[in-house]
């Protein structure tokens, strides 16, 4: 699926850029300081970045939603959602309040990427301000595909070329080449290896 719609993408790549600059614009303007995308952007009306943290978007990437917008929201000044070259994003939804880093060619469907619990497990989580609330930064690795509406927790750790499947709760790190699926996510295969792809 993706194949087919970057191939289109190809046809028309300069008019999409331009008009992707259109729609970045007002975050090119006012945000250039927190908010950097990389050469060759392509995004529709569907991009949101929130927050007092950073967005970083490598060169190459195609963040054209369907249905759910793609949204990067941050939660502190040193929060940063970094995403690689080359990654297409259809819907992902980063909330960081540490780190979210996504390596090169990634897809990420849409998916929740969380890396904090925004409220603390304590008992006075109502009472006491201070109660403590737990964040750990998530790390992906290289042509990892997040299929729609996986979740990844705080903490996580993905291998390079492995698969989350549909709806999984991805908690604990998961290692390279494998493929992952269900709450909580599990490995359930290998991804085959394909001599040239990456
Ligand atoms: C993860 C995925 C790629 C695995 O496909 P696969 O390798 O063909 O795996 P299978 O269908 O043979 O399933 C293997 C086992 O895992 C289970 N399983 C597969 N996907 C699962 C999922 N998303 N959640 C829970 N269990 C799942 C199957 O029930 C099966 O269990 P069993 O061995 O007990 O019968 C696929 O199931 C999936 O989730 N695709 C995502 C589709 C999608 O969202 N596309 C939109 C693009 S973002």
């Amino acid at each position: 699926m993706i194949y087919f719609i970057v191939q289109k993408i190809k046809r028309f790549r300069w008019l999409l850029i331009f008009v992707s600059y259109i729609f970045t614009l007002k975050y090119r303007l006012f945000k250039s300081n927190r908010v950097h995308f990389g050469s060759n952007f392509i995004t529709n009306w569907k991009l949101r970045i929130q927050g007092p943290g950073k967005a970083i978007l490598g060169n190459n990437v195609i963040a054209g939603a369907h249905e759910e917008p793609n949204i990067f929201s941050t939660f502190d000044r040193d929060a940063t959602i970094e995403i690689g070259d080359n990654c297409r994003l259809n819907g992902a939804h980063f909330q960081s309040r540490k780190g979210i880093k996504i390596g090169n060619s990634c897809i990420i469907g849409s998916a929740l990427l969380v890396d904090t619990d925004h409220h603390s497990v304590r008992s006075d989580r109502m009472t006491n301000p201070n109660s403590p609330v737990l964040s750990k930064p998530i790390e992906i690795g290289n042509n990892v595909w997040i299929a729609g509406h996986a979740t990844i927790l705080k903490g996580v750790t993905i291998g390079n070329n492995s698969v989350v499947g549909f709806g999984s709760v991805v908690a604990s790190d998961v290692p390279q080449d494998s493929i992952v699926a269900g709450n909580p996510a599990k490995v359930i295969g290998k991804v085959p290896m394909v001599s040239g792809t990456i």
